[in-house]
């Protein structure tokens, strides 16, 4: 019959066993580990700011800024071209008209993605080239239901001032040429970043 210092010795060398498992896990994973956050300069609480601009969709005349790359297949719904996708490289401007000036583009594609309705899959970056924002990217995934008054997409990350940028853009429409398919869209974008 196991005495009380057997069952003792044998909890030492159990909680030992798995002391060193747990210290030997931790070197396994040397490709990720904690760092202290001052070593990317994280230092500062994050900030949460404001930009507006505004995006212009120049599908029609001779120098187009959107492109569509894949045509909707033939048999599908025709009203909300399922399966069309622009690739973009849009001016995105501090006024809406595009005389104003220009502060950076928006680079990436829109895809229609709903069989019922107009509803895009919106993936781009706004490049800005403005003052200390100048290459400096925020990065926006989310659903466009381009005919409601404001559409919400998540801002998912960023690059240069924008690292571990999260947040969110909300969408209007100023202008929509319905027979060209140009299209001015006011920005409000909101982030949080150090
Ligand atoms: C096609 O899209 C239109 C407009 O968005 C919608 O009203 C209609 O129900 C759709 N048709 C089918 C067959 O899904
Ligand atoms: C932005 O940065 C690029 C490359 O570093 C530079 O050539 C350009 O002049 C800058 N633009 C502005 C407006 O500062």
């Amino acid at each position: 019959m196991p005495t009380l210092n057997h069952v003792l010795t044998f909890t030492f060398f159990l909680l030992l066993s798995c002391h060193c498992h747990l210290l030997n896990g931790q070197e396994d994973t040397s490709f990720g580990r904690a760092i202290d956050r001052k070593l990317l300069g994280l230092k500062r609480k994050e900030k949460l700011s404001h930009f507006k601009f505004y995006w212009h969709d120049i599908v029609s005349g001779r120098n187009p800024t959107s492109v569509a790359v894949v045509p909707p297949p033939p048999k599908v719904n025709t009203t909300t071209a399922f399966g069309l996708v622009n690739m973009i490289d849009n001016p995105l401007t501090l006024g809406p008209e595009l005389s104003s000036k220009l502060v950076g583009k928006s680079q990436g594609f829109y895809a229609s993605a709903s069989q019922t309705e107009i509803d895009l899959l919106m993936a781009m970056n706004f490049a800005f080239i403005e003052g200390k924002y100048n290459g400096s990217t925020i990065t926006i995934l989310g659903r466009n239901c381009v005919f409601h008054k404001v559409r919400e997409m998540p801002v998912i990350g960023g690059s240069g001032l924008f690292r571990f940028a999260r947040g969110y853009a909300e969408a209007r429409t100023h202008w929509l040429d319905l027979k060209g398919g140009d299209a001015i869209v006011e920005y409000n974008v909101y982030v949080m970043h150090y």
